[in-house]
């Protein structure tokens, strides 16, 4: 009988150390519940002769108090780690406060931009970042000798054998235009936000990544009062209405005629954008015809009008990744 207790202990001990949460009552009742073996030997003992009593008795008592104290021990400690791996995911204590991101000025002034224009019937366009030469390029009139070409130093990705698979990184958004009106049919109203790319020599003025925003409208009978009347209600959308906007003569050459414009700005005049009609070239290279249909075209610079919003004095904040320059919006 001595054997089969110490067997008994061992057995419930190797048991316990398995048990989980839920099986451990089970392994308790199978061990000193009231059908266990052991606690059938403790009832028998009173039948036992007195001197047997005693030994027995003390043997068998002692097995259920090492066997109830492990039962303790275990659940102990699948209380402590179950309390670990819930606070793991306790997100509600208290502590460090966590650090809540916003939106850069960039991405502000571009919903800005959008709310302004979507509200006109402007609809979002998008095209490719890496995008076709012939589309940043020849379908916009700029012929390969045109010197728009060297002013807009440009990143290669790919020189393939023709302006249809060599592939740059756009230098505007204007190549957006050419594939939207390839695809759809006038009447049009596009806007299209996005990165472009020019290989610059930075300054507080000029960065290689910025963003920019174009603008399209083609329909019959658009004219440059339509230009003018869009325009300015976008600028007055972003910077607040009463600011001073001027159409300078300028030259693009997929527009005819093309303006630059300008806001007046702590007593300077500020350039904002290019913009002009649509030159018929460029509608008959995308299969237009220029005598029933003109249209018009801008692109914002986005960070130009950031600046002027909030008076930074350097594009290259923008990128830079600076947390003092960037918590300030
Ligand atoms: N794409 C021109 C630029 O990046 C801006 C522009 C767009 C001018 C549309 C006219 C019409 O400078």
């Amino acid at each position: 009988m001595e054997d089969e207790i110490k067997s008994i202990v061992q057995e419930a001990k190797a048991a316990i150390a398995q048990s989980d949460a839920v099986s451990l009552s089970v392994t308790a009742a199978k061990f000193i519940g009231r059908k266990a073996r052991l606690t059938q030997i403790l009832r028998s003992i009173k039948e036992f002769s007195a001197p047997e009593r005693q030994k027995a008795g003390s043997l068998a008592n002692r097995a259920r108090g090492e066997i109830e104290a492990a039962l303790l021990q275990r659940k102990q400690e699948l209380a402590t780690s179950a309390q670990r791996s819930t606070m793991k995911r306790d997100t509600t204590l208290p502590g460090i406060t966590p650090e809540i991101g916003h939106l850069s000025p960039v991405t502000i002034v571009t919903n800005q931009l959008i709310g302004a224009l979507t509200e006109l019937g402007f609809e979002i366009a998008h095209g490719p970042e890496a995008e076709l030469e012939a589309y940043n390029f020849d379908y916009l009139n700029i012929m390969p000798n045109h010197p728009a070409r060297d002013e807009w130093d440009t990143f290669w990705l790919r020189q393939g054998k023709d302006n249809k698979t060599s592939v740059l990184l756009r230098t505007h958004t204007s190549p957006v235009q050419i594939r939207y009106m390839l695809a759809h049919k006038p009447p049009l109203r596009i806007i299209a936000p996005g990165r472009t790319f020019r290989y610059e020599a930075e300054d507080a003025t000029h960065a290689s990544v910025f963003s920019q925003m174009e603008g399209l409208m083609v329909d019959k009978g658009i004219s440059v009062a339509h230009l003018k009347a869009v325009i300015v209600h976008f600028v007055d959308r972003v910077l607040g209405e009463g600011n001073q906007v001027r159409f300078r003569p300028s030259f693009f050459p997929f527009t005819e005629p093309s303006f630059e414009v300008d806001v007046r700005f702590r007593d300077k005049w500020l350039e904002l954008m290019g913009c002009g009609m649509v030159h018929p070239q460029v509608l008959r290279n995308v299969g237009i015809d220029p005598e029933e249909y003109s249209g018009f075209a801008f692109g914002v610079g986005i960070e130009r009008l950031a600046l002027l919003k909030y008076g930074i004095n350097d594009v290259r904040l923008f990128l830079g990744g600076d947390m003092r320059f960037v918590k300030q919006f």
